[in-house]
Parts: C-alpha cells; sequence; structure tokens
C-alpha cells in the first residue's frame, strides 16, 4: 500500500514536471508572422521566387558551414559571415567544429544540380531550421548570399528580449542572369578617384550582383597607371585632370589591390586604354607619340576629339605593346579596352589601320578587345565586342560581323547624364535620365536586329568631367545604378517599373547605413526600416 502511494506521488510528480517544463517550452514557442518571401525587396529580381510563408530566425544560434574542399566557398561563408556582423553585430562561426548548442544552419554547399543553370546561378531553400544555398561554382554562391543580404531585415524581433532573432522569410529561390556581362564603368581619367573610392563602389556593385568594372583609365587629361617600361606616362601625364587640379594614378601595386578586391567580390576589372584619340595627356609625356612633331600642352578643358596618336610610326605600336603587355599581366580578366571612340582627327584609313593592329596587340597578350562602337570599321576577329554608345549603325554593323555587343546606349545608361534640370551635377548632351528613364527600357530590344543572343551584356558608364569625388560619382550613380543591375540579371518578364520602384524605395536603409550620398529622387518613395515582428505565446 505505502509503495502504491509512493509510486503515485511519483508518477504525479512527473507529470508535474513534464508539464511544467512543456509549459517553458510553449512560452519559448514564436508563432513566426505569415511572410511572403516573393514581396521582399530583393534587386535585381530573381528568377522564381516560391513562398512558404513562415520565418528562419537569424540569431546567436546560427552557424554557417560551407563545402569544405570546393574552391571559394568556405571564403565565401566567410564573407557572408562578415556582412551579417555588419548588419546585425551578431558573431556567427563559419565552418566550427565545436558550438553543440547550434541551433540553425546555413549551408553554402557546392552542387552539381542540373538545375542549376549557369555558372553564376544558385538554388536557396529556406526553411524554419536552415537556409541551404547550392551552387556549382563559388562566384555562384557569392551571387546568391548577395540574395541571403538582402532579405535579412533591418530591424531584430527584440520581444525575444534575451535572443534577438532576424526573420527571413522561408519559401525556394531558383536564380541565374539573363546577361554574363553586367557592369558599370569609371572615368579615372577626368577626375581621378582612390583605391578607396573603388573598393566602395565596388562593396556597393556586388550587393546588387554586378560581375565587371570597366576603368576608363587614361584620356586628354590624364593618365592613370603606372607603366613602368614608360615611366613618364604618370610622372608628367598622371598629373592633371579636369579644372586643373592635381590629378593623381595607381601604381602597379594600386592597380593589383583594386583587382584583388575585386577578384574577392567576383567583379572582373576590364582595364582601358582610350585611343588612339584621347590621347592628349600621353603625347604631353611622349611627344613622339602624335607624330605631328609638336609638344602638346596639358589639357584641363572637357573638349573631345583634338588628339590622336601617329598611326604610321612602328615606335608607337612598340609603345603601345608594352603598355598592353603590362597591363595584362596584372589583370587576370579576359578582357583589354582599347576604346576608340571619338578620333575625329584620325584619318578614317588610318584609324581603320591601327584598330587592325591593336586587335593584333591585344590579342597576342592573351586578351580579348572590347572598344568603344566606332572600332567595328577595322578588320577586326570576331572575337572582339563591341561597346555600343552612339551610334546604332555601328552596333548592327557589329553583328553583321559576328562580334558581341556591349550595350551602354547614352541616352539610357549613361550615368554621367543628369536627372533633370536642376541636377547639381551632370552632362546633358544625351539627355536627361531621370530614375525612370533609365530603367524603363528593353535592352534585348533596344537596336532593331539586335537580339538577346548578341548581346554580352548592359554597361553603364560614369563619366567624370563634372564631378570630382566619391559624394558626387554616388549621387550621380545611385540610384540609377541598381536599374541597370536588373535589367542585366533579370529575365525581360520579370522587369516592371511599378514593382521595382518600390523595392528600390526599400534600399535607402542600406543605402543609409553605407553612408552612399544618393540622389533622392522625388520619382521614389524612399522607405526606412518596416519590420515589426511580434512574438506571440502559443496557447
Ligand atoms: C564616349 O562616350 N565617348 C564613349
Amino acid at each position: 500500500m505505502k509503495q502504491s502511494i509512493l509510486l503515485k506521488s511519483l508518477f504525479v510528480f512527473c507529470l508535474f514536471t513534464v508539464l511544467v517544463a512543456c509549459e517553458q517550452q510553449k512560452k519559448k514557442v514564436i508563432n513566426f508572422p505569415t511572410t511572403d518571401l516573393s514581396a521582399e525587396n530583393l534587386i535585381p529580381k530573381p528568377l522564381k521566387i516560391t513562398p512558404t510563408n513562415s520565418a528562419f530566425g537569424l540569431d546567436k544560434n546560427t552557424s554557417i558551414h560551407t563545402s569544405e574542399n570546393a574552391s571559394g566557398f568556405p571564403e565565401v561563408g566567410q564573407f557572408l559571415a562578415e556582412k551579417i556582423k555588419w548588419q546585425t553585430n551578431l558573431d556567427i562561426p563559419v565552418n566550427t567544429t565545436e558550438s553543440p548548442t547550434l541551433e540553425r544552419i546555413i549551408f553554402i554547399n557546392q552542387s552539381d544540380s542540373t538545375e542549376i543553370s549557369s555558372k553564376e546561378g544558385y538554388d536557396l531553400y529556406i526553411t524554419q531550421d536552415s537556409v541551404i544555398l547550392n551552387a556549382k561554382t563559388a562566384e555562384g554562391a557569392f551571387r546568391g548570399v548577395q540574395t541571403i543580404r538582402q532579405i535579412i531585415p533591418e530591424i531584430s524581433n527584440d520581444t525575444l528580449a534575451e535572443n534577438k532573432m532576424w526573420l527571413i522569410p522561408t519559401g525556394k529561390i531558383t536564380d541565374s542572369p539573363n546577361f554574363e556581362y553586367r557592369g558599370s564603368m569609371l572615368d579615372v581619367a577626368r577626375h581621378f578617384f582612390s583605391v578607396e573610392d573603388v573598393k566602395k563602389y565596388i562593396d556597393i556593385l556586388a550587393y546588387y550582383k554586378i560581375n565587371t568594372l570597366h576603368l576608363h583609365l587614361t584620356d586628354d587629361q590624364g593618365w592613370r597607371i603606372e607603366i613602368k617600361s614608360w615611366p613618364k606616362l604618370t610622372e608628367v601625364g598622371g598629373r592633371s585632370e579636369v579644372g586643373g587640379g592635381e590629378g593623381g594614378f595607381y601604381t602597379q601595386e594600386d592597380y593589383k589591390e583594386i583587382v584583388a578586391y575585386a577578384a574577392k567580390h567576383y567583379i572582373t576589372i576590364v582595364p582601358e586604354v582610350d585611343m588612339p584619340g584621347h590621347t592628349n595627356a600621353a603625347s604631353v609625356a611622349y611627344p613622339f607619340l602624335n607624330g605631328n612633331g609638336k609638344t602638346p600642352k596639358i589639357y584641363t578643358g572637357t573638349q573631345v576629339g583634338f588628339s590622336t596618336f601617329d598611326t604610321r610610326k612602328d615606335t608607337v605600336y612598340a609603345f603601345i605593346d608594352d603598355v598592353v603587355r603590362e597591363i595584362s599581366a596584372i589583370t587576370p580578366g579576359p578582357y583589354f579596352h582599347a576604346g576608340g571612340d571619338e578620333s575625329h582627327v584620325t584619318k578614317k584609313k588610318d584609324f581603320i589601320y591601327f584598330v587592325s593592329k591593336i586587335d593584333k596587340i591585344v590579342k597576342k597578350h592573351g586578351k580579348r578587345m572590347i572598344g568603344w562602337d566606332e572600332i567595328v570599321h577595322a578588320d577586326i576577329d570576331t572575337t572582339a565586342i563591341a561597346q555600343f554608345w552612339a551610334n546604332e549603325k555601328n552596333a548592327k554593323l557589329a553583328v553583321e560581323k559576328g562580334l558581341k555587343v556591349i550595350l551602354s546606349p547614352g541616352k539610357k545608361a549613361y550615368l554621367d547624364m543628369k536627372y533633370d534640370t536642376l541636377s547639381k551635377h551632370g552632362l546633358d548632351w544625351a539627355g536627361l535620365i531621370p530614375v525612370d528613364t533609365g530603367y524603363i527600357w528593353t535592352p534585348e530590344r533596344y537596336v532593331q536586329g539586335i537580339n538577346k543572343e548578341h548581346i554580352l551584356g548592359v554597361e553603364a558608364p560614369l563619366w567624370s568631367e563634372t564631378i570630382s569625388n566619391i559624394d558626387e560619382l554616388e549621387y550621380l550613380a545611385f540610384p540609377r545604378m541598381i536599374g541597370y543591375s536588373e535589367l542585366s540579371w533579370s529575365k525581360e518578364e520579370n522587369r516592371d517599373w511599378e514593382n521595382y520602384k518600390i523595392r528600390l524605395g526599400n534600399q535607402a536603409p542600406y543605402l543609409d547605413k553605407m553612408d552612399v550620398k544618393y540622389y533622392p529622387s522625388p520619382l521614389i518613395e524612399w522607405k526606412k526600416s518596416k519590420y515589426t515582428y511580434k512574438t506571440i505565446d502559443k496557447d
């Protein structure tokens, strides 16, 4: 009898303990709010989003695990951890072998799944317990990491006082770029921009999945890249800029630093040496280059089309060979941009002769030549690429000759055009480009006869005649550059101004946190943080 009472008491006690534990457990359960992954402020818009309406709670008990033997994957995991720290102040371990308390995991896996259609493509599966990012290459994983960054809310769920959670909507994203070349160009010749400025620009471009940065390194007003075999190019030619400022230049070490920083962000640097026109600064340093027997004066104005190399002198080609060789040796990317625009004082037959020779020099140093659309008149290899900026006939001729085309139409994609008549900086020769005009066009159908298969991609150039510091650079580049990321990454059916402008307005917290001095266009409703998830006790 006594024993039975004892057993009964023990049973009741156990039951009580279990119930109390359950009750405590219940208190911890979060009723995640209904979420909608397809309504997130993702730019560029991914190929396909399937929401499952719950949430993954990013918190201090989350860890990142990557394929450890797949090249670049651990570094991509580390990159994500650094950015999570920046966004949330959470210290998330990467590939840790300890921490048994970890509850939620972000996996970044190398995968040969046939669902992933390109080297930059990725799949993202988000459940309550895990985020699984699959990609064929580290580059694809890096693009997917930008998607994860963009769906981490600004504000944590602070109602769980002892454990802040950043709630990420659950669902599946399948993504892949529409164009393989998605770029911006920075003119560091008219005004010089420091290595730090370029790095900051790269940070923001990477967040929007841009993969190419074209540096316009030389022009009439300045030569900005050290060439060891021709030192006066920078000693003399690097000391001027538009408006009479002191100019500047990148040593080869500086340039390598930019290239390495870009590579860490899966961005390819395309170096441009503009020739045979736009070469006054080179000829100030080495007067034999212009062939007219005169030493030109330093030029600090903004006119174009008055300078040329002598196209019939062997020594000029020996010089160019050195320049292309030295720059190519420190440029891992496949391209060398040889300019070719606005050579108004070069005779047409000389221009054709010149560009054909440069194409061969570029190829000899292992690179593929890109040139502004005027180059199509020369006898060049079909591996060359024409960058359409002004003349549709040139772009069509490029396609007829079998060349790929990069689209940078001045009227739509020139970041140096003013937004409106009141713009503080910028030019207007190609027209005003408000934020909607910059976005509302279709690269695949912009030039009749130039279709998707002819287009390598889209690039938005930022010429610097009217800007001389990073704040002014950001004023012209942002927010328009964000739209070019969507025009080049997202499929045509996923691009829509009315939807885009809402997502763009919601980039303000990121841009503000990055201290980007973007132009707050009145066409956009610029929003601050709006995430206010609540914890509800389960009953
Ligand atoms: C250019 O804008 N001169 C290519």
